[in-house]
Order: structure tokens, then C-alpha cells, then sequence
């Protein structure tokens, strides 16, 4: 007997919540996207054909809804406070020690958690389900967006577990994370779009939007740091308090830990600044919060902020300069991209003298001149960006500035590829600058890693007319490079050796080297899984290469105008008749069965056997997902 459209529905339901359970919080997908996909238009044909079946926590829901003519208003029954700030270790003394007096204490417990940036929500529920999203507004009152936080996936639409409090505001802040806003600003210079300065202001645009079909595109996460009203008494500890939010479905930040006394809380910090490059999301500060909540009425508040909470704010990532020249710089694959020369600045710790300007729409958008004082900022490893320009210290005179119609280095005209905002030489491998760059990328490590083939080695070798692609580096003499500056025949004979271990690589490896546009390592390694050899990649449809995750239509068309290139498959014919080869890959879409699949390996401490790239990659090839 078919089964009644009410079960059904209940199933997938139930079914997809898993999924994106999986994907967006266990960042753990146990489905390929077709099969999501194929679940989601199930349930949305049934939900048409019966609309007085869709469950109030049905996915479907998280796609947005008809835009809104404007936002309407929310009291907070509970204000969202403010925090003050604190900047240095005095200060962590000094908020401490006003505790310990305050509630006459020797020794306090804290919880010390990252303070995200981006833009403090409340979410309501009522009956476990989710009914209300607002923003923080002026504390008392917000706006109501509750269809723009439907959508973020890391929000639950119904409250898991036993505990569910007839009324509940979770609270909390919603960012982008660091690896999202690079690829949403990657489709947006693609599509000619302007960028957005930062994941916050994009976390803060994505947010505003009346159209919540907008919200739904951009990658929005929610952190839970908090309660708002409740109807129940939870836990007289907000440790407790956050792990009964974990429970509900939500997932607070990893890097939130119960510390003791001032000292702890000093060591959280430093251990925070260190960690800060390598966290998923930017954080502009720590919070230190007293533990004990019914304490913290004791100490009760000072005119905007809680005494029983602080924010401890960590060095800015921004700085103010000043543009000396603005050059246009060819890459390996010919974009040309506008590049601000600085007065050399320190932001946060590291001397930063050249900013990207990403490309000519975003230099037009932000008006840069030489000689104009900007803001540049650093975050994590991301290239420096220059944000914006401080209009009133303009010199008189300064001129706005356009990137040349030919390229720089070789004098070939430049183009704009169709679609694409960059601007791209089309001297091909007649530009010395994309020559070199591909090749300086072939060697690099992530690549085919040959060690001791450093920039100015391959520059001079390039200069000298013995390489000019990268196959001819496997045809180099230990005498050859004997002859070149610097360079005795010791270290040449170690780099001939280097060169030739490197034909032991792997296909994914390979794939990368090539330098495929729009090809990074990740996407080289879906290609390789997906296509198992060179051959099936090197002759693979649009049809196909859409399949695979990582690849829409520009992606699969820049693939496939590599591979009709003449130069790249003398270049390729090349490189295999050489002597490159790599162990072969077993078609398994979905990596089941696999020793690790399923698994989260984190790598820690000294490894004694093998280098650590070489252990995540095999690793890997194991079905495990591997994290630092
Ligand atoms: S607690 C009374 N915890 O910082 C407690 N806030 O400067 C109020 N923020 O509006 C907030 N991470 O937008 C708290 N772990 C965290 C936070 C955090 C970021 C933001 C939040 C708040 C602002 C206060």
C-alpha cells in the first residue's frame, strides 16, 4: 500500500533536518547533494499538492518567503545589553578583582568565550517551535526578521530533547565564516557584483535584506551565547546554560571554555590571539562572564552594560595608511589585478606594504588615488585589502586611477573574459609574468613540491631562456643549474633529485599543478575523485563536470578551455612522458566503506614518520575529514 502523504512527509522531513544536521553543524555530509536535492523536491511537490501538511520545522521553510514592505518592531521583554571593554591585562585584574569584592569571594569562576563579530540576534520559540527573530536594535527594541533567520541552517525550527520551556529567546550572534565570505565574494567579483569588506558588513547585509530569498543565498551561521526570556528555571550556571542550548540543536562556539580566577583568564586570552588566524570565524575581542548567575544580580549593572560580564578587546586588524603608488600585477594566469603599494603598516603584529584592490570595479566603488589615506586590513591569512579611503585627507590634485589596456609585463592586449569582472592578459605563455607563475606554481608545495625551486631560481632559469613551461624543468641538467647564480653543485645536484622525486605524486596533486583557472586544491581534488584518471578529465563534457560539486558553468568552461589549449596538452604529453605518475583512485562517490569515512582526525603535536601534509593526505584518501 503507498503510504499516506502525511507520513511521508513527516519522514523527509526528519530526514532532510538529519542532513542538514549533518552537513551545516557536524560540517559532516553523509549524502551527495543530488540525492539532498532529490529529497527536498519530494517533500516540496508533496507540501504543494497538501500545503496543510507542511510541520512548522519543515525545511522547505528555510528558502525564504514574498519580501516585506519593512521590518516591524520588537520589545525585548529581557534587554540585549551592551558589554564594556577592557584592553589589556590590568583590565582583566581589575574586572576580576571588582567581582571577588563585590560578592566577597577569594575565588571566582568564569566562562571565557570568543567575541564573535557580527551582529547579536535574538531567536524565540514557543512550544519548542520557532516563531520570532529579532535584532538587538537599541537593546529594548529591535526589528523583527524572523523569515531572514528561518533561513540560517545552524537556527533549529524546532528545539530538540526533553527540556523544552513553553517560551525560550535563545541568543546570539550571526556571522559569516572566513572560508563563506571568501567564496561569496569569489561568486560575486565573478559576477561583476561589488564585494563586500568584510564577512560582518556582509553578515549585517544579508540580514537587512526585506527579501528573505536573498538571505537564504548567503551562508549565514548562528552562534548561541546566551538566554533571552524563558518560562523555566534551566541552571543556576551558564556553563550548564549553554550545554542545555547545545542540546536544544544549536551549536556554540568550540572555543568556549570555564575558566578560574584572573590568571586563567589571561591564558585564555593569549591562547585566543594565537588561535585567532586559525579560527573558522573573526572574533574582534573575548568575553569573560561570571559563571554563577544568580550572583550576577548581586553586582547588578552600571549604566549601559552588566558588571558581571566584560569584553576584552584584542588588537585591531585594520590600520590607517597611506597608498604610495598603485600598480597593476600580472598572475600566473594572467588576470591582472590592481595592487596599492603602502606606507608600511603594523597591523596586528605583522608589517603589511601591499594591499590588493581586487579588481577596476572595486577600485572605482572605493575611489582609490595614489597618495589617498586608507583603512588596509588584515584577517587571518587572507591577502591585505584596502577598505576605504578617509576622503577629507585627500591631496589636491590626486588623479583616479584606471588599469592599462595592455599588460604591463608583455604588452599584449588585456581583455575582459565574458562573466568574469578581472581583466585577464592574452599573451598566454608568451608573458613572461603568467610563464614564471605557472611555473612557480607547478613547483609549489601544495603542488608537485619540489623543494630547493624557489621564485628567483625559476625567474632566472625563465630569463635564460631553459624553461619556458613546465615540462621543460624535468629536461634541467644538474650542470645547467650549477651555472646559475647562487648556486653550487651541491644544491644542484639536490634539486635535480627533488625534481625527479616529485614525478611520485598523486593525481589530485597533478590536477592542481596544472593550474587550471578557477582550479584550486579542493576542487582539484573533487575532479580527481570524480574522474578517477587524467583521460576522463582531460575529455569531460560540461554535463559532466557539472556534476561534481565544486564546478558551475564557469568553472567547467574554463576546464575545458585548458585542456583544448595546445601549449597545455604539448605541456601535459610532456610532463607524463617524463615519468609523473600517481597511485590510481577507486571510483567511490560517497567515500562509504572507507576505514576513516565518517571520522574527524585531528592532527596534533609532532609527527615522527611523515610530514604533515602527507599524513592529512593519506588520511583523506582514507575517507577521514582532517582538521588542525
Ligand atoms: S554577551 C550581557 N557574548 O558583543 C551580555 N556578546 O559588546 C551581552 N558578542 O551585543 C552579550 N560575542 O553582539 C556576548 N560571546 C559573546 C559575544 C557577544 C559577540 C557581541 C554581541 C553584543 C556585543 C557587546
Amino acid at each position: 500500500m503507498p503510504q499516506q502523504p502525511q507520513t511521508r512527509i513527516q519522514q523527509l522531513c526528519e530526514e532532510i533536518n538529519q542532513h542538514n544536521k549533518n552537513y551545516y553543524v557536524h560540517d559532516n555530509p553523509t549524502i551527495p547533494d543530488a540525492e539532498y536535492d532529490r529529497l527536498m523536491r519530494e517533500l516540496q511537490a508533496l507540501e504543494k499538492e497538501y500545503p496543510e501538511l507542511q510541520t512548522p520545522d519543515s525545511p522547505t521553510l528555510r528558502v525564504g518567503a514574498e519580501p516585506l514592505k519593512e521590518f516591524g518592531q520588537v520589545q525585548h521583554q529581557i534587554p540585549m545589553l551592551s558589554l564594556d571593554n577592557i584592553f589589556d591585562d590590568a583590565g582583566v585584574e581589575d574586572f576580576d578583582r571588582k567581582i571577588r569584592e563585590g560578592l566577597d569571594r577569594e575565588q571566582v569562576e568564569y566562562v571565557a568565550e570568543p567575541k564573535l563579530d557580527g551582529l547579536s540576534v535574538s531567536v524565540r520559540y514557543e512550544n519548542g517551535i520557532f516563531v520570532e527573530g529579532a535584532t538587538r536594535g537599541d537593546g529594548s527594541k529591535g526589528e523583527r526578521i524572523t523569515e531572514n533567520i528561518r533561513t540560517i541552517n545552524t537556527v533549529p525550527l524546532k528545539l530538540e530533547g526533553n527540556i523544552i520551556p513553553d517560551v525560550v529567546e535563545v541568543r546570539g550572534e550571526v556571522v559569516i565564516r572566513k572560508d563563506d565570505f571568501e567564496k561569496l565574494n569569489h561568486t560575486r567579483a565573478e559576477a561583476g557584483e561589488n564585494l563586500f569588506a568584510n564577512p560582518r558588513n556582509a553578515a549585517a547585509g544579508s540580514l537587512r535584506q526585506l527579501d528573505s530569498r536573498i538571505t537564504a543565498t548567503r551562508p549565514l551561521t548562528f552562534f548561541p551565547f546566551g538566554l533571552g526570556e524563558v518560562s523555566e528555571y534551566i541552571s543556576g550556571s551558564h556553563w550548564e546554560i549553554l550545554q542545555q542550548i547545545a542540546s536544544w540543536g544549536f551549536t556554540p562556539s568550540s572555543a568556549v571554555k570555564q575558566v578560574t580566577g584572573a590568571e586563567e583568564l589571561k591564558q585564555y586570552c593569549a591562547q585566543m590571539i594565537e588561535q585567532r588566524n586559525s579560527l573558522d570565524y573573526e572574533i574582534d575581542g573575548v568575553v569573560y562572564k561570571l559563571d554563577d548567575i544568580n550572583a550576577r544580580e548581586e553586582l547588578g549593572m552600571t549604566s549601559r552594560a552588566p558588571r558581571w560580564a566584560i569584553a576584552h578587546k584584542l588588537p585591531a586588524q585594520e590600520e590607517l595608511t597611506i597608498v604610495e603608488s598603485i600598480e597593476a600585477s600580472v598572475g600566473r594566469t594572467g588576470v591582472i589585478t590592481p595592487v596599492a603599494n603602502l606606507k608600511p603598516v603594523n597591523i596586528g603584529g605583522v608589517m603589511v606594504s601591499r594591499a590588493t584592490l581586487h579588481n577596476q570595479s572595486e577600485v572605482d566603488r572605493k575611489d582609490v588615488r595614489e597618495g589617498d589615506t586608507v583603512i588596509v586590513r588584515r584577517a587571518g591569512d587572507v591577502i591585505p585589502e584596502v577598505v576605504s579611503v578617509v576622503i577629507d585627507k585627500r591631496q589636491p590634485g590626486a588623479q583616479s586611477w584606471k588599469l592599462p589596456e595592455q599588460c604591463p609585463v608583455c604588452g599584449s592586449p588585456a581583455e575582459r573574459v565574458e562573466g568574469e569582472a578581472a581583466l585577464k592578459c592574452t599573451g598566454g605563455i608568451n608573458c613572461p609574468a603568467q610563464r614564471v607563475g605557472a611555473i612557480i606554481h607547478f613547483v609549489s608545495r601544495n603542488a608537485m613540491d619540489i623543494d630547493g625551486l624557489g621564485d628567483k631560481l625559476v625567474e632566472q632559469l625563465s630569463e635564460q631562456n631553459m624553461i619556458s613551461i613546465a615540462a621543460d624543468l624535468y629536461d634541467l641538467t644538474a650542470e645547467q643549474l650549477a651555472g646559475m647564480e647562487r648556486m653550487g653543485e651541491k644544491s644542484a645536484a639536490n634539486t635535480i633529485s627533488a625534481i625527479e622525486k616529485s614525478k611520485d605524486s598523486t593525481l589530485p596533486r597533478f590536477i592542481y599543478a596544472l593550474g587550471i583557472p578557477q582550479v584550486g586544491q579542493q576542487t582539484a581534488k573533487q575532479l580527481a575523485q570524480h574522474f578517477t584518471s587524467l583521460e576522463n578529465l582531460r575529455t569531460a563534457t560540461e554535463e559532466h563536470l557539472l556534476e561534481v560539486d565544486d564546478v558551475g558553468p564557469i568553472v567547467a568552461q574554463a576546464i575545458i578551455k585548458f585542456f583544448a589549449d595546445e601549449l597545455n596538452q604539448q605541456n601535459i604529453l610532456r610532463l607524463l612522458a617524463s615519468g609523473i605518475k600517481w597511485p590510481a583512485i577507486e571510483k567511490n562517490d560517497t567515500n562509504q566503506g572507507h576505514l576513516f569515512t565518517g571520522k574527524t582526525v585531528v592532527l596534533t603535536g609532532t609527527l615522527s614518520s611523515m610530514g604533515r601534509s602527507e599524513c592529512k593526505e593519506k588520511l583523506e584518501a582514507l575517507g577521514a575529514k582532517v582538521s588542525g
